[in-house]
């Protein structure tokens, strides 16, 4: 719990105080750990692992809200409104969660604002990133989605190679589908050609690409 955010104003005993609050929990990958409509009413921190929000359109295409790793959390929104679970949550690899109930985290919280505070600012850091989302799929066509979708995963998870390009693991074209909110054929026939235009090139190791991100912006400056 030490290196989880949320906790990170807390000195040892209070730590252990937490600790002893929680329960941990083991769930194997690709299993169901929070159930859209379910009540409930405790968070969960994420210790290992890597979990997928996703939620169902009308035409029953997975909608893919976010993807949280480890030291984020998951679960805020039933326990702060009492309303049941917004979304679906579910494993994309062998993850460890510490749980927390609603009557032991609101007690927390009376007692350390700055915990409150940490929470609120990351769900106004992801209402901003659901939102901005939202203005992409509403303004932007398939391929100026994946562009956008790219410059900001290359910014966020990799760096700038000397050649101004980035290298970066790109997830799998179903999951690309599920957030921008398209099917996988349209996104492979994207990326083939951004392929062909020479702005993705395979880099070395599995799943490896390597990104022109200069010319990604430009192209979203155009639009
Ligand atoms: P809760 O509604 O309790 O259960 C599902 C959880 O998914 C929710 O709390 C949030 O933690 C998370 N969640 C729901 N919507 C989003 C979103 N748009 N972006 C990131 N996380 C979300």
């Amino acid at each position: 719990l030490r290196k989880v955010p949320l906790f990170s104003e807390l000195n040892e005993s209070e730590l252990k105080a937490v600790a002893s609050l929680a329960s941990s929990i083991d769930i194997r990958k690709k299993s169901i750990v929070v159930q859209e409509h379910d009540p409930g009413d405790s968070l969960f921190v994420i210790l290992s692992g890597e979990v997928k929000i996703s939620t169902y359109s009308t035409e029953g295409r997975e909608v893919v809200l976010a993807l949280l790793g480890k030291g984020s959390f998951f679960g805020e929104m039933s326990l702060l409104d009492e309303e049941p679970r917004s979304a679906n949550v579910t494993t994309m690899e062998d993850s460890k969660f510490a749980n927390i109930r609603r009557r032991d985290l609101v007690p927390l919280m009376m007692d350390q604002p700055a915990i409150a505070l940490k929470l609120l600012a990351e769900v106004a850091s992801r209402l901003r990133k659901t939102s901005r989302v939202l203005e992409r799929i509403s303004s932007m066509d398939v391929p100026h989605r994946l562009y956008s979708y790219l410059v900001d995963h290359c910014q966020r998870f990799s760096q700038q190679d000397a050649d101004g390009r980035y290298s970066t693991v790109l997830p799998t074209h179903q999951l690309l589908a599920d957030q921008l909110s398209t099917s996988r054929e349209t996104i492979s026939r994207a990326i083939s050609q951004l392929k062909k235009d020479g702005i993705l090139i395979q880099g070395e190791g599995r799943g490896k690409m390597r990104v022109d991100v200069d010319t990604l912006e430009g192209l979203l400056d155009e639009f």
